[in-house]
């Protein structure tokens, strides 16, 4: 009998409705649609209007079940990646618990990894399925960056946008599942990427130390960023491969994190994988943190892209800094 693992079963997401094309950026910063598509490859994002995270989290998730027909009863186990929850508690997990008429008294949590947070929870979930207890569990990727963005930076607003994308993971003893999975950090580069937020002071701490105002927008070092993903995120790629005794040709489609265009083919390249292996839809959604994989993979799964036996990899990188990595028999 094969190992037991998690196997995705069911697979959703969900974009807000309102699309901010570059023609629509030009008007708030002084860019062009010329230099976005160059150096990113983004022509429009999504941006939400009224909508909380936990609702847009829970629109992929009644998906990503319908998807798998898995009833909300049914799941044992819900985690979600998010650096963009609706309030510092609870958690993005239990407001999708409640809203989808989830069990109450099963575990429900979210993950902090950035654009890495899909991953993380998928890996996380993975390993509860093997540890034996959970059989069906519900991994969520969701963020809205629009509500951390400085709109007068036009080095970082031009490069975001919003979603969700959720999995419903199903114990296995099959052939297709998850075959590894890995998640890394080095927090000693934690300044490249981050959001500083608004945690306040007590009345007995000295302030100066605390982020000044503006604190609440993300901040990044877009050049050196750059090289680190594309480093991080093809020796992740390897990692896997070799855990798998695998071979860059034997990748069927390889869904990386959506951040640039650019990155994405770097690490194409560094593989030698052909256009036709690797998965991008950042032209149509921006980058949406750790929703971009599971709504590529959803993309991908409707588009017939993926079909029973191929292996599948997923690769991401994002602030903390962390990077993850995931192979996939379908
Ligand atoms: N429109 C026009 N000009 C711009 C814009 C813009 N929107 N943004 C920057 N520029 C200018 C800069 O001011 C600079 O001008 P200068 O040469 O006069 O100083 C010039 O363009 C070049 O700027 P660079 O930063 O060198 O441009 P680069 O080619 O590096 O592209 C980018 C910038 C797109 C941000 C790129 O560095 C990148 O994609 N970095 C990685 C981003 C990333 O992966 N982030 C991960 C997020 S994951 C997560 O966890 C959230």
């Amino acid at each position: 009998m094969s190992e037991l693992r998690g196997r995705i079963s069911g697979c959703g997401s969900y974009v807000p409705e309102f699309i901010l094309s570059n023609a629509g950026i030009e008007k708030m910063v002084e860019t062009t649609d010329a230099w976005i598509t160059a150096r990113t490859g983004i022509k429009q994002r999504r941006i939400t209007l009224n909508e909380k995270t936990s609702v847009v989290a829970a629109k992929a998730a009644k998906e990503a079940l319908a998807a798998a027909s898995v009833s909300p009863r049914d799941i044992d186990l819900v985690i979600t990646g998010t650096v963009t929850p609706d309030m510092v508690f609870p958690s993005t997990s239990c407001f999708v618990q409640q809203e989808l008429g989830i069990r109450p008294g099963i575990p429900a949590f979210d993950i902090s990894a950035a654009c890495s947070g899909f991953l993380y929870a998928l890996d996380c979930a993975d390993k509860y399925i093997r540890a034996g207890g959970v059989k069906k569990a519900l991994v969520i990727g969701v963020d809205i960056f629009s509500r951390i963005l400085d709109w007068t930076d036009r080095a970082t607003c031009v490069l975001f946008g919003d979603g969700a994308g959720a999995v419903v993971l199903t114990e296995t003893r099959g052939k297709s599942g998850i075959l590894s999975s890995h998640i890394h950090s080095d927090g000693r580069q934690w300044e490249m990427l981050y959001t500083p937020g608004s945690i306040g002071s007590n009345p007995f701490e000295e302030r100066k130390h605390l982020p000044g105002p503006r604190n609440a927008y993300l901040k990044m070092k877009g050049n050196e960023t750059f090289k680190v993903a594309v480093r991080t995120m093809g020796g992740a790629i390897k990692e896997e491969l070799q855990a798998n005794s695998l071979k860059p040709s034997d990748i069927a489609l390889l869904i990386p994190h959506q951040a640039n265009i650019r990155i994405i083919d770097a690490v194409g390249e560094r593989l030698g994988l052909s256009s036709g292996q690797v998965f991008s839809n950042i032209d149509r959604y921006g980058n949406t943190s750790a929703a971009s994989i599971p709504i590529a993979l959803d993309e991908a799964l409707k588009a017939g892209k993926i079909k029973k036996g191929d292996i599948v990899m997923f690769v991401s990188f994002g602030g903390g800094l962390t990077w993850a990595s995931a192979a996939v028999r379908w």
